[in-house]
């Protein structure tokens, strides 16, 4: 399924626009060749790597452990190029993949996986039906508020269903401004991109209705699970203020300010320069 030639501004009421960044050439191109490098490049010049070549790649063991947690209709959040997607389908299961890079899409489709070039935030097929919702990869910063897009999954994912988010391995809550970056010039367009710990990802859950019934983690990436909280009367308490929080700066969590960890970001070189550390430039 693939909608080809619609208008990137249009929007449903009440919906966020798509992100362009997305649909740009560095990640055309990362997903063309199925490589990097691909980073995330924050205003001050700090990169984090994308690992394009995984994301390529077939599903290793930690996704193994997602794909065996998926129940029911299970909705591909920021599909990519497609590997859980695809996954899903040759076992025979019911698997949409929705992403707003129509290269990620088309590399979806070509490995058998079935996907929509949609954003999680326009109307999609089967709205309060899906079964399990995936947030893998870093996708619980798609839209740079957590607690906007979880709140959207409240309405479309089924009463019992699950979502199955990826998690920093570090304890960081952040939202900051970013662009891709291909390490040789090309710069995408800027958007909002929030990443999270386990500890982040507790308080956003209980913030939209949502709490953490299991965490694990395989070869060094941290996964959860979440469901449905009870209602209760005092349910519906203020979110945790990741984005904006003017009086910190983006990446001065716990979290960012270790380096180096996975997951962390690196002071990337200046515009112009080479791809190589540059200490003391940023951060
Ligand atoms: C960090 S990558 C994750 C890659 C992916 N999970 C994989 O297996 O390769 C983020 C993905 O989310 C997509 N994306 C960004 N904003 C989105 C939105 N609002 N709705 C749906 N997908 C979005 C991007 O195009 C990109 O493919």
């Amino acid at each position: 399924m693939r909608r080809h030639g619609a208008p990137a501004e249009a929007v449903a009421p009440g919906c966020l626009p798509r992100p362009a960044a997305w649909r740009e050439d560095p990640y055309a191109d990362a997903l063309d060749s199925g490589q990097g490098p691909l980073f995330l490049r924050r205003s001050d010049g700090w990169l984090l790597p994308l690992d394009v070549e995984r994301w390529c790649a077939a599903p290793d063991a930690a996704d193994q452990s997602v794909l065996a947690r998926c129940r029911g209709a299970v909705l591909d959040i920021g599909c990519g190029p497609g590997r859980l997607a695809a996954a899903l389908a040759a076992r025979g299961r019911r698997a949409l993949g929705i992403d707003v890079s129509p290269a990620a899409v088309a590399r979806t489709e070509r490995l058998g996986g079935l996907a929509l070039c949609r954003s999680v935030f326009e109307p999609l097929p089967g709205e309060g039906r899906w079964d399990t919702a995936l947030l893998i990869d870093g996708n619980i910063g798609i839209g740079g508020d957590p607690t906007a897009l979880l709140g959207r999954l409240g309405s479309v994912t089924g009463p019992a269903a699950r979502v199955i988010a990826e998690c920093v391995p570090v304890d960081v809550d952040e939202c900051c401004e970013v662009r891709l970056d291909n390490g040789s010039g090309a710069l995408g367009e800027p958007f909002t991109w929030a990443r999270l710990g386990a500890r982040a990802l507790h308080e956003h859950a209980r913030v939209t209705g949502w709490h953490v019934t299991e965490e694990w983690s395989v070869a060094g990436r941290v996964f959860a699970e979440l469901s449905r909280r009870p209602q209760t009367p005092s349910s519906g308490a203020r979110g945790p203020g990741c984005c904006p929080d003017p009086g910190r700066a983006p990446g001065s969590g716990p979290g960012s300010a270790v380096f180096p960890v996975p997951g962390a970001w690196s002071p990337g070189p200046r515009r112009g320069e080479g791809c190589g550390p540059e200490p003391g430039s940023g951060g």
